[in-house]
């Protein structure tokens, strides 16, 4: 298995672009299958969830064409051959459960595998099956998947219990072909919904509120084909933030939309980390003076959000003094610790929260990635580390960073992947 080598690397410097958002470009994949007319998909990052969904599509008999030089995807779901996923693509990866609202909006039926837990929590799918139930479809469990049909798909109003990202993501599309109005109540407001909804309109639906807790669709007739430019990774931004932090580093992050990135901003600013606006899409971060401990909470948008807490908790895990995170949006999201405590970190875990005393230095050693961010985390505590530290099951780090390896290493990091 591929593993990571990483070694100390002091002041990374230099400029880093940041690619197409894994979390956006998931969700605008599935809302493909909505019409079968040609959607043209740019800035695609080159990531396994990518290329997992892609080839799931092409296996319903979707035409579709990934150009990965050019991170371009070419895509018409002219025919959809069938709608049922196969267990072990789905499995893969949790955004294989966004196609059921796209294929229950176009051909009124899916069959799809649960999706797997993940280290990371349980992840269930009840606030989607309420949505399209409240649609009018029928949901049956049966050998581990999911069947859905509708006859017709008719607007109503959903109260979404938690503003589930996907659960939203999943209503919406089952919605814009529906008869009628359906408003989301208490709805996912995060970046990603926004472009989603963007792309959506683009092929002719009707929606707004997008960004906020409350998304009214009515339902068209039929969607037209589209192009769109995926929205930048603001999960990749945020990490790269900290690789400058860690390192004492200072680099320009090109490709960013700041409006995206407010709240890591704002705890990056608490920590005495300095950040500069260079042009409209690039951001300067850099340290002058000791960092500080801080306390955070992560929340769904516009709050602190999940995916960049183990990134943070490797930066507080140097920075001298106590600083406390609670982790309110996953059950499980605090696998890392372990990890970084082999490297010398003194963590504490008291259910939902992490008390972390900052320690001068961590040591390299073998490590493990236990999930996607948490892998992420691993390389930035390594960079800090000294001596060289062994990352083994990368692929989970692969799964949402795109050439992460090559991107350090351009701005000065001692990092290679061995077979
Ligand atoms: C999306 O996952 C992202 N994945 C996650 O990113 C991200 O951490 C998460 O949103 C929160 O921002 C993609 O977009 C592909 P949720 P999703 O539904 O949609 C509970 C990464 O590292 N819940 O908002 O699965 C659930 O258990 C990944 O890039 C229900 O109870 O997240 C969790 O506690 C990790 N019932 C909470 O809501 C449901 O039906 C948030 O889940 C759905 C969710």
């Amino acid at each position: 298995m591929a593993k990571f080598i990483v070694g100390t690397s002091k002041g990374l410097k230099g400029n880093v672009a940041i690619s197409g958002s894994k979390n956006a470009i998931l969700p605008i994949l599935a809302a493909t299958l909505l019409t079968e007319e040609e959607c043209v998909i740019k800035s695609v990052p080159v990531l396994s969830d990518v290329t997992a969904l892609c080839s799931m599509l092409s296996d319903m008999g979707i035409d579709i064409v990934f150009q990965k030089e050019q991170e371009a995807i070419w895509i018409k779901a002219k025919n959809i051959l069938k709608t049922e996923a196969d267990y072990e693509k789905a499995g893969k990866l949790r955004g294989s459960f966004l196609i059921m609202g796209p294929l229950l909006a176009r051909c009124k039926e899916a069959n799809i595998p649960l999706p797997g837990g993940c280290p990371i929590g349980s992840r269930p799918v009840d606030l989607h099956l309420k949505g399209f139930s409240a649609l009018g479809a029928k949901t049956q469990q049966a050998h581990g998947s999911i069947h859905i049909t509708a006859k017709q798909l008719k607007g109503d109003k959903i109260y979404l219990d938690f503003p589930s990202v996907g659960a939203t993501e999943n209503i919406m599309m089952a919605a814009v072909l529906a008869k009628g109005v359906t408003t989301i109540v208490n709805a996912a407001a995060e970046p990603e919904i926004i472009d989603l909804a963007v792309f959506l309109k683009k092929m002719g639906a009707d929606i707004s509120g997008e960004g906020t807790d409350t998304i009214t669709i009515t339902g068209v007739k039929k969607l037209h084909g589209a192009e769109h430019t995926v929205m930048p990774d603001r999960i990749e931004a945020g990490t790269f933030m900290i690789a400058a932090a860690i390192t004492k580093g200072d680099i320009m992050i090109e490709n960013v939309v700041e409006r995206d990135l407010k709240p890591i901003l704002a705890k990056l600013s608490e920590a005495n980390v300095k950040t500069e606006k260079i042009a409209e899409k690039t951001l300067r971060v850099y340290t002058t003076a000791k960092l500080q401990p801080i306390s955070l909470k992560t929340m769904p948008f516009p709050g602190f959000p999940t995916d960049m807490q183990a990134p943070f908790m490797s930066l507080l895990s140097v920075i001298k003094g106590t600083s406390v995170i609670t982790e309110t949006v996953f059950e499980n999201r605090f696998l890392h610790a372990g990890e970084l405590q082999r490297m010398g970190a003194k963590i504490n875990i008291e259910s939902r929260s992490a008390i972390i005393e900052g320690v001068e230095k961590l040591t390299g050693t073998q490590v493990k990635a236990t999930d996607l961010r948490a892998g992420a985390g691993l390389i930035l505590s390594a960079l800090a580390a000294e001596g060289k530290t062994e990352i083994s099951d990368i692929y989970h780090i692969e799964r949402g960073y795109y050439h992460i390896e090559k991107k350090l290493k351009k701005l000065g990091a001692d990092i290679c992947k061995v077979q």
